[in-house]
């Protein structure tokens, strides 16, 4: 797409998520804890054409850079995304999230009677497959909305 044709103007210095299913943008805010009421400066276009995913979302967030657990999350829902960073408007590192085998304290279990969710001091620890991610501790799959049991 060229410059004039750009639907969210681009960024001094942030993180650009791109290449994220279409539709799966909120689901990438709620994963970075944005709803808005941070004073983040988030700009979002959802379902816009793509050659390569018919049609895909971008978000982008100004004066932030994402922690590797965040990263991890967001390629659970969004496997071919690329995180750009921008520095004066320049895309300084670019790189396609690789799903991890396994998610560290990310994710919290849903199960009520799972050693992690219990006050002992157990990390979380799922799992991650083609179809969800699953409980180490109690083979708990979780499939969807993966983004709400983040902890
Ligand atoms: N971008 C931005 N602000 C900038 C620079 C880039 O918002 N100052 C956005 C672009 O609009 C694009 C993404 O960051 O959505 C990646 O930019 P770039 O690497 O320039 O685009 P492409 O080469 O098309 O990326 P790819 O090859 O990953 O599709
Ligand atoms: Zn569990």
């Amino acid at each position: 797409m060229s410059d004039h044709q750009l639907r969210v103007s681009k960024i001094r210095s942030g993180t650009v998520i791109d290449h994220v299913p279409g539709g799966q943008a909120l689901r990438v805010l709620a994963i970075l804890g944005i709803d808005g009421t941070g004073g983040e400066t988030v700009s979002v276009a959802m379902n816009v054409p793509s050659d390569d995913m018919g049609a895909k979302d971008i978000v982008k967030v100004e004066d932030r850079e994402l922690s590797q657990a965040e990263v991890d999350v967001i390629s659970l829902i969004a496997p071919e995304a690329t995180i750009n960073i921008v520095r004066e408007f320049d895309v300084v590192e670019k790189n396609r999230v690789v799903r991890p085998e396994e998610v560290h304290g990310v994710l919290q279990c849903p199960n009520a009677n799972c050693i992690t969710t219990e006050a002992e001091p157990v990390e979380s620890e799922f799992t991650v497959l083609r179809e969800g991610v699953r409980c180490v501790y109690c083979d708990t799959l979780l499939r969807e909305d993966i983004a709400q049991y983040i902890q």
